[in-house]
Order: C-alpha cells, then structure tokens, then sequence
C-alpha cells in the first residue's frame, strides 16, 4: 500500500465540531505531522490560521482542483457539502482519504464507521482493501460504545435496549443558545416571586409552565418547542411515516434507527459482513444538558457474568473509560454531564443485575458529544492515516 502525503486539507474548522477537532488536533500535535491546507466557503483568499505553514491564504471550498491536491481531506463543514462536493471529487479521478463528521456517506458500503478503539480490526482490514472514505458515528452511538464496547467485543450482548439523554450540542450550536434563552427567559418571568422566600411555589410553577407554552417563535426557532425545564422524546426525522403501526419501523425517529444501525457496522456486524446483527432499539430524547449525551442501557446478556466482572472488563476496554461505582454518592458525583462535560472521559456506572433475572443488566454512559462524540474519532483516524 502506497504511503499516504500528509497534504491535509480542511473545511469547516471554524464551526462547533470544526473548532473543537483543530483544538484537540493542536492539543495532540497533529498539526506537527501534517501540511494544512485550510479551506473556507465564505471567506476565500482571507488569512489561514497560525498553524498553516506552506498555504497561508484560505482555499475555495468549492474548487475542486484545489481539493483534489489533497491526501486527505477533513471535513466538518456539514452534510449539504459532502452532498454537493464529494461525488464531485470522486468523479474528477480523486484517491485520497475522504473523513468527515457528516452522516451523509455514513452507511454505504464503501465507507466506514470510525471508532478506533472499538473496531480498529475493522478500520485496518478496509484500509488494506483500498477503503478510503472514514466517516465519524453518530455521536450517541460513538459516546455509548466507547463505554460499554468491552461487551460486545467479548460476545456477550444478546440485545441492548437504549434510552437517549442527548444534550442540545447534538443539535448545534445555534440549538445551544436557544436553550440558554429559554432558560434566561423562564428565570427573568419569575425572579421577582424567587426572591421573595414567602410566595408561593405552585404560582411559580404556574408562570414557568405558561411561559414554556408561550415562548416567542425566536426562542424555539431551532427546537420548535421548550426545552428548557421539559424534554423533547423525539430527535430528528420520523423513518416510520406511512408504515401501518405493526410494521418494524413504524414511530422510529432517524436517531433511534441509527442506534442498532451504526452499532453494528462500527462493530463489523450484518449483512455487509455475512453476520447477524444484534438488535439494538430504545428512545431517544433531547434533554437540556449542554453537550454530553447519556444513555440508560439496559443489557440482555448472553450468560450470566458477575457483575464485578462486567465493570472490570469496561474499565480496562481503553485509557477513556471511567467506571463509576454504583452508589449515590459516586453517581451524583461523577456521572453527570457537569462531570464529565469538556473532559475526554466515558463515564460509566449504574452497572447492576436487573429484577428480570442475572442476564439482565443495566448500565448508565456518557460522553462529551463534540469530543469522542464527533471531533476525536475523526483526528485519530487522519493518525491512522498517517502512520499507514
Ligand atoms: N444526531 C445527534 C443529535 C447529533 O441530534 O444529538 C449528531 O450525531
């Protein structure tokens, strides 16, 4: 196999996931391994950031003669401009490394899922069979299997049952303000009567709810509803529309089918690889934390395995992951988006055997959505890349 150029082009570093991989790839050194091209779709011309050696000046986006002088390209631009620009690429005769934080290209079979401590096996064999398109997971599936991955690669999952706490970063940065606001909003309606310790709780909560049902169309422009102080049980688009309500499908959102979909193609399982998969099904619901996803598992195990054994097997899985003791105190300490928000920890806890029986076991994970969530996998897959 031809030795990869470190010619590494950039786009959209300067969004939420764009500026969180270019500090983790500064953090990491990356920058020290590579010749960046940074790329813009707006600012064209303008001055590239410090860490541009060779090419100071912003690319065009768009050009594709200017993309195709790339090894690699890493994108975080988005999903519209995978659409519009990589078959674009690949038609011009492009060979090098596409990765992208866009669902796009996700589930073709040409592209991998990329999480390398989980499926590394996986990531090398595509690559010696000439795979060049690595795609970032989704980021619940991506937060969960970095916590509870140490299962599935022992053989050990019968099924998963999920239930989501995704954070409002999931949705973007735009989605995070609004929350803010809403939050803002519903304390600025009610501060007068908390600052008065004698009024009374139940007309508080009375103008916090009539406030939630009417915030203007600028505070839920992103969320289409409250968030703040109430949840939302539904994230992205619904799969099932026009199936009868017997049919598989039916009522599942486009984040809920991802969770067995991706689930099993990072793990190298299904058809593509002439395996069954193993069903993966649950909820998922924004919740108003800011950017750590969460996930109630619960486990159907193939065999009763102590529940010592369990933690211990997560814990030594990879350097993240952080197994929280199953107590109160540990629990409200340490596993909680306000723990673990910013950190490249994959807490997990909760872990205990369920009243169905010994099989039967739960688990509670979180992760920082824009670090192993969407920005990691995808700066340690141009490693891979570079060091192949
Ligand atoms: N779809 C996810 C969410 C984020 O809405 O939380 C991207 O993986």
């Amino acid at each position: 196999m031809k030795k990869t150029g470190n010619l590494v082009g950039l786009v959209g570093w300067r969004g939420m996931v764009g500026s969180v991989l270019m500090d983790r790839m500064q953090t990491e050194g990356d920058f020290d391994l590579i010749d960046p091209v940074f790329f813009s779709t707006s600012s064209v011309g303008g001055k590239a950031p410090a860490q541009a050696k060779n090419e100071t000046t912003l690319q065009d986006a768009n050009d594709i003669c200017a993309l195709q002088k790339c090894d690699i390209i890493l994108s975080a631009q988005g999903g519209d401009y995978t659409t519009l620009i990589f078959p674009q690429l690949r038609s011009a005769g492009w060979q090098g490394h596409w990765i992208d934080a866009a669902s796009t290209l996700r589930m073709n079979d040409d592209a991998v899922i990329v999480l390398d401590p989980v499926n590394l096996p996986v990531i090398q064999k595509a690559l010696h069979s000439g795979i060049r398109n690595w795609i970032g997971g989704n980021c619940t599936v991506s937060c969960m299997l970095m916590g509870v991955g140490a299962l599935y690669k022992a053989g050990l999952v019968e099924w998963m049952c999920t239930q989501t706490y995704q954070a409002a970063s999931g949705g973007g940065a735009q989605h995070m303000r609004e929350l803010l606001t809403q939050f803002g909003t519903l304390y600025a309606e009610v501060q007068p009567l908390l600052d008065n310790s004698h009024s009374s709780i139940l007309e508080i909560d009375q103008r916090v709810v009539d406030k939630q049902r009417n915030l203007s169309d600028i505070e839920t422009a992103h969320f289409g509803v409250a968030l703040g102080g109430s949840l939302i049980p539904w994230i992205d688009k619904d799969l099932g529309v026009g199936r009868h309500p017997d049919q598989p499908g039916f009522g599942v959102s486009r984040e809920e089918w991802k969770g067995m979909a991706e689930t099993n193609k990072i793990l190298g399982l299904g058809a593509a690889f002439g395996t069954p998969e193993i069903p993966v099904d649950g909820l998922c619901v924004r919740v108003g934390a800011m950017r750590c996803h969460s996930q109630a598992l619960t486990f159907k195990l193939k065999q009763n395995v102590p529940t010592p054994d369990l933690e211990a097997m997560m814990a030594a899985d990879n350097p993240w992951v952080k197994v929280v003791p199953n107590t109160r105190e540990a629990s409200v300490r340490d596993l909680t988006p306000v723990a673990v928000s910013g950190t490249m920890t994959i807490a997990v806890g909760r872990v205990r055997k369920l009243a169905m029986g010994p099989e039967y076991v739960s688990a509670f994970t979180i992760g920082d959505q824009l670090l192993w969530g969407a920005a990691e996998p995808l700066r340690r897959m141009l490693r891979i890349l570079l060091a192949a």
